[in-house]
């Protein structure tokens, strides 16, 4: 009988311990935690609940170890393919490695259609989209942004030779170019809606485009400042760019709604590429010219949000 009765106390002290230790175990969520019991109902388990902590806070990441980047790498200087080597490049390609590097992880890129580039990220196909996306309430609505990392704006686009056109006034009676589900496309449309009178097309790609442009099916084309300068000083031949801002756009990376220690990370890691000075020299490696960092710092989500 006593015997008993010491056995049944053994049984409910180990259920006990067993218990406890499943609780810590569940905290830390740590898998392999619930096996070991005894050390996690001991006070020694303390360290274990600021570890929880942590990890609670941890980011999920698509391929561990590495910061995968979706792009619509068709966008120079932002993000486009080099010819010869085949490899990602541009602007947001070397913000993102120095973001990636800053968290410690290596940086992978996905060259995806801009059409589905949000949907994609949804998908958990990426961990974030770095793509001259411009911060705007509706994007808001589906992914998170982080802080603003580019001031960008809309201009017009012409062949070269052409005098025409000089605002938007002038796109009366024209053929218009813009990438599908762009910034750029929602300008035009706004114009339509104010009664300017063009006809407007709709391309995959920017360089569609551009090319189109070119070969006269166009009259002008609506799209990013930094592509359009980019672009008329590598073909001065073939365009310019109207020296006129039609918006004022804020660039943001975007992480999944579901990841938002994600965001907070990548929040931290641009902050400190803008700070220690590694944003600056990517900006003149690709613009040659300095950025203006003050604008840059001043300007927050809220506002790309409610201007847009
Ligand atoms: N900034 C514009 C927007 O957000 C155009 C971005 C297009 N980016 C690209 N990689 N194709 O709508």
């Amino acid at each position: 009988m006593v015997r008993k009765v010491t056995n049944k106390w053994w049984l409910v002290i180990i259920l006990t311990v067993v218990l406890l230790g499943a609780a810590f175990a569940g905290c830390a969520q740590n898998k392999t935690q619930t096996t070991t019991t005894t050390t996690k109902a001991t006070p020694t388990a303390k360290p274990t609940a600021t570890q929880t902590q942590e990890k609670a806070e941890s980011y999920k990441l698509v391929n561990p170890g590495y910061l995968t980047v979706g792009m619509d790498a068709t966008y120079p200087p932002f993000e486009f393919i080099n010819e010869t080597n085949h490899q990602f490049q541009g602007f947001d390609v070397d913000l993102m490695k120095a973001v990636a590097q800053e968290m410690g992880l290596k940086p992978k890129f996905v060259n995806v259609a801009w059409t589905g580039i949000i949907p994609g990220l949804e998908a958990h196909k990426y961990d974030c989209i770095c793509s001259a996306m411009t911060i705007t309430a509706e994007r808001a609505k589906q992914v998170y942004f982080s802080r603003p990392y580019f001031v960008a704006s809309q201009v017009i686009v012409v062949r070269a030779n052409d005098n025409r056109i000089h605002d938007v006034k002038d796109l009366n009676g024209k053929v218009v170019g813009v990438q599908l589900g762009t910034t750029g496309e929602f300008f035009a449309e706004k114009l339509l809606k104010q009664g300017i009178k063009f006809t407007l097309k709709k391309y995959q790609t920017t360089p569609d485009a551009l090319l189109d442009l070119k070969d006269g099916r166009l009259d002008a084309v609506i799209i990013d400042n930094g592509v359009a300068l980019w672009m008329a000083k590598k073909c001065p031949e073939d365009y310019k760019v109207i020296n006129e801002r039609l918006t004022h756009e804020l660039y943001g990376i975007a992480v999944a709604k579901d990841n938002p220690a994600l965001l907070k990370a990548i929040n931290q890691a641009l902050n400190k590429t803008i700070q220690d000075g590694t944003y600056t020299k990517i900006y003149e490696k690709w613009f040659g010219t300095k950025p203006d960092i003050k604008l840059l710092l001043n300007s927050t989500v809220q506002e790309a949000i409610q201007g847009s």
